[in-house]
């Protein structure tokens, strides 16, 4: 089939390269030539694992082509998937111009019959404004074209993109159109052949079933960070907890695990979205309140201890930073709770020695020029001359480190683990003090100096 995809973003060109895989005939349109010009080449915009190989294979192939002429977009095929940036406006609602200007191309350039999926996470009603802006270009030019509003929302994790896309969970498509059903079922067949993961439903619901995933699985984050602070208190483990409670399969052992919080591109901006849709339509969406608010708190958890250990001296400090981005494989800072606690190190004058497998040149371009900012070539040399060590990121590399040399190398033998990542007695059996995150009492005694 032939498909068109306006957006190249991670959405767009992750939709646009498999697509393109499994055969269909792909124009991806974006409005930055710069972009068009090194996508052709096959250089990709983005850290994304398997991303490169698909894009340049099926460019090679003719399969996979790239445009910045509209025109040529809209014309190229019946199908026009909209996958651009929906950033948050000053509010945190979703900003729906890009959308918008997409639609209003489609029908401005269109000739005959168009279904128009929508791809972009956008606000429930954004289908309705989307053909209000297609029929209103139709009108402004005389014609009577029939056409289809679908909503198609991605499930895609980053770092696991390709894979999510190539066997998806489930398909979910939202539209009322008959002769947009045939059309969706034939784009993905080649992903739904072996078992049927397509469930189709109306527009509206499509639209709230995005952000219900992912208010879904902030609020077990939330969740679990709450009963991890509380566990602290308690003098209780966590991941013991974790363990009991996630046996029940009701609750499952999913994205339950406790953290310095939720960052990414997603979470933050979907949970405050919807909380602004709730209130435009008059409803207080109390638990998502919380559920932000506890994220919130929970990036501030690690500066917290950090300051603890030290009694309030931060001042002159050297903390060592392991993982930058706002999970493992990704160069995506966005929202990342790295960013949070170096802020407040900086602000209390501690100076940071960070290293992260992939997020380097994206933290260079963020902190241009920051003084208490040292980017280090490996986790190793992050530690010289350090202070104490925290980690941010779970990466695969900080699983198993020398912990025999970290304790000889800090000047203070602290690990502060934002993510859970050792037994407790493992790191304290080489000398040093460990604090992680909902794991006992001694979470937030003071044995620094
Ligand atoms: C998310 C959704 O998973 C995906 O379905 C949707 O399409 C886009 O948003 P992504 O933002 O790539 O994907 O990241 P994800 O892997 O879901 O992690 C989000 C954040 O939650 C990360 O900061 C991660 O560290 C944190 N997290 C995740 C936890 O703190 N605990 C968990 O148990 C799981």
């Amino acid at each position: 089939m032939k498909i068109t995809i306006f957006g190249t973003g991670y959405v767009g060109l992750v939709t646009g390269a498999c697509l393109a895989d499994v055969g269909h005939e792909v124009l991806c349109m974006d409005v930055d030539p710069g972009k068009i010009e090194k996508l052709r080449n096959g250089i990709i915009p983005i850290y994304e694992p398997g991303l490169e190989s698909i894009v340049t294979h099926n460019v090679s192939a003719g399969r996979l082509l790239f445009t910045t002429d509209t025109a040529e977009a809209v014309n190229h095929a019946e199908v026009q998937f909209i996958a651009v940036g929906t950033p948050p406006d000053e509010d945190g609602s979703a900003d729906l111009q890009y959308v918008t200007a997409v639609a209003r191309s489609i029908g401005e350039h269109m000739t005959g019959y168009k279904v128009v999926i929508d791809k972009s996470t956008v606000p429930v009603g954004t289908g309705d404004k989307v053909r209000g802006a297609v029929r209103s270009e139709l009108d402004k030019r005389g014609m009577e074209l029939e056409f289809d509003v679908v909503s198609n929302p991605e499930f895609l994790k980053e770092g696991a993109a390709v894979a999510d896309f190539m066997k998806p969970d489930r398909i979910v498509v939202g539209t009322e159109s008959k002769r947009a059903e045939d059309v969706l079922r034939e784009i993905y067949y080649p992903f739904n052949r072996n078992h049927d993961r397509m469930i189709f439903m109306d527009l509206r619901s499509a639209e709230l079933t995005k952000y219900a995933a992912n208010a879904m699985l902030a609020t077990k984050i939330s969740f679990m960070n709450e009963i991890a602070n509380l566990a602290e208190r308690l003098g209780a483990d966590i991941e013991h907890v974790r363990r009991g409670i996630g046996s029940d399969p009701r609750i499952g052992y999913h994205f339950i695990y406790p953290g310095c919080g939720y960052g990414g591109s997603c979470f933050p901006k979907d949970v405050t979205a919807l909380t602004r849709t709730a209130r435009d339509c008059d409803y207080e969406a109390k638990l998502l309140t919380a559920v932000e608010h506890v994220n919130m708190a929970q990036k501030h958890v690690l500066f917290d201890k950090v300051s603890h250990y030290f009694r309030g001296e931060l001042e002159g400090k050297t903390i060592a930073l392991w993982g930058l981005a706002f999970k493992p494989n990704t160069d995506d800072m966005r929202e990342a709770s790295s960013r949070r606690l170096m802020e407040s190190l900086w602000k209390v004058g501690a100076k940071v020695q960070a290293f992260d497998p992939e997020a380097m040149e994206e933290t260079q371009r963020i902190y241009d020029n920051e003084p208490g900012l040292q980017l280090c070539g490996t986790k190793e040399q992050a530690l010289k001359g350090a202070d104490a060590l925290v980690i941010c990121t779970e990466w695969k590399e900080f699983r198993s480190p020398d912990f025999a040399s970290i304790a000889q190398t800090l000047s203070h033998p602290a690990i502060f683990d934002g993510r859970n990542l050792y037994a407790p007695e493992m790191v304290e059996r080489h000398g040093l003090v460990y604090y992680a995150i909902g794991r006992g009492k001694n979470q937030f005694s003071a044995t620094g100096s």
